[in-house]
Protein backbone atom coordinates (compact mmCIF):
# COMPACT_ATOMS: atom_id res chain seq x y z
CA UNK A 1 0.00 0.00 0.00
CA UNK A 2 1.15 3.97 -0.53
CA UNK A 3 0.49 3.95 3.13
CA UNK A 4 2.93 4.69 6.52
CA UNK A 5 4.49 1.86 7.89
CA UNK A 6 5.24 1.59 11.47
CA UNK A 7 6.95 -0.93 13.36
CA UNK A 8 7.06 -1.54 17.06
CA UNK A 9 9.35 -3.83 18.58
CA UNK A 10 8.64 -4.97 21.66
CA UNK A 11 4.94 -6.10 22.01
CA UNK A 12 4.72 -6.20 26.05
CA UNK A 13 2.45 -3.57 27.95
CA UNK A 14 3.68 -0.07 26.48
CA UNK A 15 4.77 -1.63 22.39
CA UNK A 16 1.24 -3.38 22.11
CA UNK A 17 -0.77 0.31 23.34
CA UNK A 18 1.06 2.43 21.14
CA UNK A 19 0.27 0.01 18.56
CA UNK A 20 -3.20 0.08 19.14
CA UNK A 21 -3.03 4.33 19.40
CA UNK A 22 -0.99 4.26 16.26
CA UNK A 23 -4.04 1.92 14.16
CA UNK A 24 -6.40 4.22 15.64
CA UNK A 25 -4.85 7.38 14.56
CA UNK A 26 -4.32 5.97 11.21
CA UNK A 27 -0.79 7.15 11.03
CA UNK A 28 -0.22 3.70 9.16
CA UNK A 29 0.43 0.39 9.22
CA UNK A 30 1.28 -1.63 12.27
CA UNK A 31 3.65 -4.03 12.39
CA UNK A 32 4.35 -5.52 15.90
CA UNK A 33 7.09 -7.36 16.72
CA UNK A 34 8.22 -9.34 19.79
CA UNK A 35 10.43 -12.61 20.36
CA UNK A 36 9.78 -15.97 18.48
CA UNK A 37 8.83 -17.68 22.13
CA UNK A 38 6.24 -14.67 22.61
CA UNK A 39 4.97 -14.98 18.92
CA UNK A 40 1.55 -16.40 19.56
CA UNK A 41 0.47 -13.69 22.10
CA UNK A 42 1.84 -11.28 19.61
CA UNK A 43 -0.01 -12.27 16.48
CA UNK A 44 -2.95 -12.61 18.96
CA UNK A 45 -2.56 -8.96 20.25
CA UNK A 46 -2.26 -7.46 16.86
CA UNK A 47 -5.32 -9.86 15.41
CA UNK A 48 -7.25 -8.36 18.71
CA UNK A 49 -6.29 -4.68 17.37
CA UNK A 50 -7.41 -5.25 13.74
CA UNK A 51 -10.88 -6.90 15.20
CA UNK A 52 -11.37 -3.96 16.49
CA UNK A 53 -11.08 -1.75 13.36
CA UNK A 54 -14.19 -2.20 12.07
CA UNK A 55 -16.13 -0.75 15.14
CA UNK A 56 -13.82 2.23 15.84
CA UNK A 57 -13.80 2.77 12.44
CA UNK A 58 -10.03 2.81 11.70
CA UNK A 59 -7.91 1.87 8.11
CA UNK A 60 -4.81 0.21 9.14
CA UNK A 61 -3.27 -3.25 9.03
CA UNK A 62 -2.14 -4.54 12.05
CA UNK A 63 0.49 -7.62 12.19
CA UNK A 64 2.02 -8.97 14.79
CA UNK A 65 5.17 -11.57 14.14
CA UNK A 66 8.64 -12.72 15.41
CA UNK A 67 10.05 -12.29 11.81
CA UNK A 68 11.81 -9.01 10.94
CA UNK A 69 11.25 -9.43 7.40
CA UNK A 70 7.60 -8.27 7.90
CA UNK A 71 9.18 -4.96 9.04
CA UNK A 72 10.66 -4.14 6.06
CA UNK A 73 10.96 -0.48 4.80
CA UNK A 74 9.35 0.63 7.84
CA UNK A 75 9.36 4.72 7.78
CA UNK A 76 9.25 4.51 11.92
CA UNK A 77 11.01 1.74 14.07
CA UNK A 78 9.99 2.27 18.01
CA UNK A 79 11.70 0.04 20.20
CA UNK A 80 10.02 -0.36 23.88
CA UNK A 81 11.69 -4.33 23.49
CA UNK A 82 13.84 -4.93 26.99
CA UNK A 83 13.71 -6.16 30.77
CA UNK A 84 12.16 -4.10 33.70
CA UNK A 85 14.28 -4.43 36.72
CA UNK A 86 13.34 -7.05 38.79
CA UNK A 87 14.50 -7.91 42.55
CA UNK A 88 18.17 -8.75 42.90
CA UNK A 89 18.95 -7.42 39.53
CA UNK A 90 21.07 -4.11 39.99
CA UNK A 91 20.72 -1.00 37.96
CA UNK A 92 23.71 -2.05 36.03
CA UNK A 93 22.80 -5.37 34.97
CA UNK A 94 19.76 -3.90 33.71
CA UNK A 95 21.90 -1.24 31.35
CA UNK A 96 23.52 -4.55 30.24
CA UNK A 97 20.92 -6.81 29.30
CA UNK A 98 18.86 -4.22 27.62
CA UNK A 99 22.18 -2.38 25.77
CA UNK A 100 22.48 -6.09 24.43
CA UNK A 101 18.46 -6.05 23.32
CA UNK A 102 19.45 -3.25 21.56
CA UNK A 103 22.07 -4.63 19.95
CA UNK A 104 20.56 -6.99 18.94
CA UNK A 105 16.91 -5.13 17.47
CA UNK A 106 19.29 -2.57 15.85
CA UNK A 107 20.70 -4.76 13.76
CA UNK A 108 17.81 -6.32 12.21
CA UNK A 109 16.37 -2.28 12.13
CA UNK A 110 19.38 -1.12 10.01
CA UNK A 111 19.03 -4.48 8.10
CA UNK A 112 15.40 -4.61 6.88
CA UNK A 113 14.80 -0.38 7.09
CA UNK A 114 17.89 1.57 6.37
CA UNK A 115 15.89 4.43 6.22
CA UNK A 116 13.79 4.43 8.83
CA UNK A 117 13.54 6.81 11.77
CA UNK A 118 14.09 5.13 15.44
CA UNK A 119 12.31 6.41 18.25
CA UNK A 120 14.06 4.73 21.48
CA UNK A 121 11.57 3.96 24.88
CA UNK A 122 13.34 1.14 26.52
CA UNK A 123 14.86 2.16 29.94
CA UNK A 124 17.70 3.52 31.03
CA UNK A 125 16.27 5.39 28.16
CA UNK A 126 19.24 8.47 27.25
CA UNK A 127 21.77 5.40 26.99
CA UNK A 128 19.79 3.48 25.15
CA UNK A 129 19.13 5.39 22.64
CA UNK A 130 23.16 6.63 22.57
CA UNK A 131 23.64 2.56 22.03
CA UNK A 132 20.90 2.28 18.92
CA UNK A 133 22.97 5.27 17.58
CA UNK A 134 26.39 3.94 17.97
CA UNK A 135 25.26 0.43 16.76
CA UNK A 136 22.71 1.70 13.90
CA UNK A 137 25.01 4.14 12.19
CA UNK A 138 22.11 6.15 11.36
CA UNK A 139 22.29 10.02 11.10
CA UNK A 140 21.50 11.60 14.59
CA UNK A 141 18.98 13.14 12.96
CA UNK A 142 17.33 9.96 12.87
CA UNK A 143 17.84 8.34 16.35
CA UNK A 144 15.27 9.65 19.09
CA UNK A 145 14.58 8.82 22.39
CA UNK A 146 11.39 9.05 24.10
CA UNK A 147 11.61 11.24 27.97
CA UNK A 148 10.37 14.79 27.83
CA UNK A 149 7.06 14.28 26.27
CA UNK A 150 6.28 12.03 28.79
CA UNK A 151 7.85 14.16 31.56
CA UNK A 152 6.22 17.35 30.13
CA UNK A 153 2.75 15.48 29.74
CA UNK A 154 3.05 14.38 33.81
CA UNK A 155 3.74 17.81 34.67
CA UNK A 156 0.53 19.18 32.89
CA UNK A 157 -1.56 16.90 34.40
CA UNK A 158 -0.81 18.12 37.38
CA UNK A 159 -0.60 22.10 36.73
CA UNK A 160 -4.13 21.64 34.82
CA UNK A 161 -5.50 19.56 37.86
CA UNK A 162 -3.80 22.37 40.56
CA UNK A 163 -5.39 25.33 38.16
CA UNK A 164 -9.15 23.30 37.23
CA UNK A 165 -8.13 24.22 33.35
CA UNK A 166 -8.11 22.36 30.63
CA UNK A 167 -4.83 19.94 29.90
CA UNK A 168 -4.68 21.73 26.41
CA UNK A 169 -4.19 25.11 27.55
CA UNK A 170 -1.22 24.02 29.83
CA UNK A 171 2.20 24.05 27.91
CA UNK A 172 5.62 22.80 30.02
CA UNK A 173 9.00 22.00 29.46
CA UNK A 174 11.11 19.35 30.79
CA UNK A 175 14.90 18.97 29.99
CA UNK A 176 17.45 16.83 30.79
CA UNK A 177 17.74 12.86 31.13
CA UNK A 178 14.46 10.75 32.47
CA UNK A 179 14.44 10.43 35.84
CA UNK A 180 14.68 11.83 39.34
CA UNK A 181 17.50 14.17 37.79
CA UNK A 182 14.97 15.87 34.89
CA UNK A 183 14.86 19.57 34.90
CA UNK A 184 11.49 20.84 34.68
CA UNK A 185 11.93 24.36 33.10
CA UNK A 186 8.40 26.56 35.27
CA UNK A 187 9.79 29.83 33.71
CA UNK A 188 8.84 28.30 30.09
CA UNK A 189 5.56 27.04 31.06
CA UNK A 190 2.28 28.55 30.84
CA UNK A 191 -1.42 28.13 30.76
CA UNK A 192 -3.34 29.21 27.68
CA UNK A 193 -0.20 31.67 27.23
CA UNK A 194 -0.20 33.12 31.13
CA UNK A 195 3.06 32.23 32.30
CA UNK A 196 2.46 29.79 35.19
CA UNK A 197 5.06 31.41 37.47
CA UNK A 198 2.07 34.29 38.21
CA UNK A 199 -0.62 31.69 38.74
CA UNK A 200 0.73 29.59 41.26
CA UNK A 201 3.00 30.06 44.22
CA UNK A 202 6.21 29.34 44.03
CA UNK A 203 6.60 26.82 47.00
CA UNK A 204 3.44 25.14 45.19
CA UNK A 205 5.11 25.04 41.57
CA UNK A 206 8.08 23.18 43.18
CA UNK A 207 6.11 20.22 44.65
CA UNK A 208 4.39 19.89 41.35
CA UNK A 209 8.02 19.74 39.90
CA UNK A 210 9.00 17.57 42.34
CA UNK A 211 5.86 15.35 42.07
CA UNK A 212 6.62 15.36 38.12
CA UNK A 213 10.45 14.52 38.63
CA UNK A 214 8.89 11.19 40.49
CA UNK A 215 6.46 10.77 38.39
CA UNK A 216 7.24 7.31 37.04
CA UNK A 217 7.81 5.72 40.10
CA UNK A 218 4.34 6.84 41.46
CA UNK A 219 2.49 4.88 38.84
CA UNK A 220 5.47 2.00 39.64
CA UNK A 221 4.45 1.90 43.22
CA UNK A 222 0.69 2.29 42.51
CA UNK A 223 0.99 -0.69 39.87
CA UNK A 224 2.84 -2.82 42.19
CA UNK A 225 4.02 -4.91 39.80
CA UNK A 226 5.25 -3.17 36.09
CA UNK A 227 5.95 0.69 35.38
CA UNK A 228 3.33 3.01 33.48
CA UNK A 229 2.60 2.43 29.88
CA UNK A 230 -0.92 4.44 29.03
CA UNK A 231 1.44 7.93 29.17
CA UNK A 232 4.99 6.45 27.70
CA UNK A 233 2.93 4.65 24.45
CA UNK A 234 0.55 8.11 23.52
CA UNK A 235 4.28 10.06 24.02
CA UNK A 236 5.87 7.91 21.47
CA UNK A 237 2.77 8.04 19.15
CA UNK A 238 2.80 12.22 19.70
CA UNK A 239 6.30 12.04 18.29
CA UNK A 240 6.19 9.46 15.51
CA UNK A 241 2.96 11.46 14.29
CA UNK A 242 5.58 14.40 13.82
CA UNK A 243 7.58 12.75 11.88
CA UNK A 244 5.24 11.02 10.06
CA UNK A 245 3.05 13.73 9.45
CA UNK A 246 6.06 16.13 8.67
CA UNK A 247 4.55 18.61 11.36
CA UNK A 248 8.02 20.34 12.58
CA UNK A 249 6.54 20.72 16.33
CA UNK A 250 8.07 21.62 19.34
CA UNK A 251 8.42 18.44 21.30
CA UNK A 252 11.19 17.28 23.83
CA UNK A 253 13.47 14.37 22.27
CA UNK A 254 16.50 13.03 23.44
CA UNK A 255 18.65 13.88 20.78
CA UNK A 256 22.68 13.44 20.68
CA UNK A 257 24.12 16.64 21.29
CA UNK A 258 27.24 18.17 19.89
CA UNK A 259 28.17 21.07 21.51
CA UNK A 260 24.92 22.55 22.31
CA UNK A 261 24.29 22.80 25.50
CA UNK A 262 28.19 22.56 26.28
CA UNK A 263 28.12 18.98 26.24
CA UNK A 264 29.66 16.49 23.56
CA UNK A 265 28.86 12.87 22.40
CA UNK A 266 25.89 12.42 24.93
CA UNK A 267 22.19 12.12 24.14
CA UNK A 268 19.92 14.23 26.46
CA UNK A 269 16.71 15.41 26.89
CA UNK A 270 16.56 18.51 24.55
CA UNK A 271 14.13 21.23 22.89
CA UNK A 272 13.77 20.22 19.18
CA UNK A 273 11.74 20.57 15.95
CA UNK A 274 10.02 16.85 14.96
CA UNK A 275 9.31 17.05 11.21
CA UNK A 276 9.68 14.47 8.30
CA UNK A 277 13.47 14.28 9.18
CA UNK A 278 13.61 13.22 12.29
CA UNK A 279 14.91 15.91 14.59
CA UNK A 280 15.00 18.87 12.02
CA UNK A 281 16.54 21.24 15.16
CA UNK A 282 17.85 21.36 18.52
CA UNK A 283 16.88 24.46 20.13
CA UNK A 284 18.97 26.59 22.40
CA UNK A 285 17.62 27.81 24.88
CA UNK A 286 19.34 30.79 26.98
CA UNK A 287 19.46 28.96 30.62
CA UNK A 288 20.03 30.65 34.09
CA UNK A 289 23.02 29.58 36.45
CA UNK A 290 20.93 27.79 38.75
CA UNK A 291 18.66 26.07 35.41
CA UNK A 292 22.46 24.94 33.72
CA UNK A 293 23.97 23.52 36.64
CA UNK A 294 20.80 21.25 37.09
CA UNK A 295 21.08 20.29 33.73
CA UNK A 296 24.79 19.87 34.33
CA UNK A 297 24.25 17.12 37.04
CA UNK A 298 21.24 15.35 34.65
CA UNK A 299 23.94 15.09 31.68
CA UNK A 300 26.49 13.29 34.53
CA UNK A 301 23.40 11.15 35.42
CA UNK A 302 22.90 10.02 32.47
CA UNK A 303 27.07 9.77 31.75
CA UNK A 304 27.54 7.33 34.87
CA UNK A 305 24.79 5.05 33.06
CA UNK A 306 26.79 5.33 29.87
CA UNK A 307 29.82 4.41 31.45
CA UNK A 308 28.34 0.84 32.35
CA UNK A 309 28.08 -0.30 28.85
CA UNK A 310 30.21 -2.29 26.84
N1 LIG B 1 13.31 -8.46 20.82
C1 LIG B 1 12.00 -8.14 20.81
N2 LIG B 1 11.28 -8.02 21.94
C2 LIG B 1 11.90 -8.23 23.10
C3 LIG B 1 13.28 -8.57 23.18
C4 LIG B 1 13.99 -8.69 21.97
N3 LIG B 1 15.28 -8.98 21.93
N4 LIG B 1 13.60 -8.72 24.49
C5 LIG B 1 12.48 -8.49 25.20
N5 LIG B 1 11.45 -8.21 24.37
C6 LIG B 1 10.05 -7.93 24.70
C7 LIG B 1 9.50 -8.79 25.83
O1 LIG B 1 9.20 -10.10 25.38
C8 LIG B 1 8.26 -7.99 26.22
O2 LIG B 1 7.10 -8.40 25.50
O3 LIG B 1 9.89 -6.60 25.16
C9 LIG B 1 8.62 -6.55 25.81
C10 LIG B 1 8.71 -5.58 26.99
O4 LIG B 1 7.42 -5.41 27.46
P1 LIG B 1 7.04 -5.29 29.01
O5 LIG B 1 7.86 -6.24 29.78
O6 LIG B 1 5.57 -5.33 29.11
O7 LIG B 1 7.60 -3.84 29.38
P2 LIG B 1 6.90 -2.39 29.20
O8 LIG B 1 6.15 -2.06 30.43
O9 LIG B 1 6.20 -2.32 27.89
O10 LIG B 1 8.19 -1.47 29.17
C11 LIG B 1 9.12 -1.58 28.12
O11 LIG B 1 9.77 0.71 28.30
O12 LIG B 1 9.21 2.26 29.90
C12 LIG B 1 10.19 1.40 29.44
O13 LIG B 1 11.40 0.86 31.40
C13 LIG B 1 10.48 0.37 30.47
O14 LIG B 1 12.40 -0.51 29.38
C14 LIG B 1 11.02 -0.73 29.64
C15 LIG B 1 10.26 -0.60 28.33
Amino acid sequence: TNRKKISVIGAGFTGATAAFLLAQKELGDVVLVDIPQAENSTKGKALDMAEAAPVLGFDAKVIGTANYEDTKDSDIVIITAGVARKPGMSRDDLVQINQSVMKSVTLEIVKHSPGSTIIVLTNPVDAMTYTVYKESGFPKNRVIGQSGVLDTARFRTFIAEELNLSVKDITGFVLGGHGDSMVPLTRYSYAGGIPLETLIPKERLDEIVARTRTGGGEIVNLLGNGSAYYAPAAALVEMAEAILRDQRRILPSIAYLEGEYGYNGIYLGVPTILGGNGIEKIIELDLTTDEKASLDNSAEAVKNVMNVLS
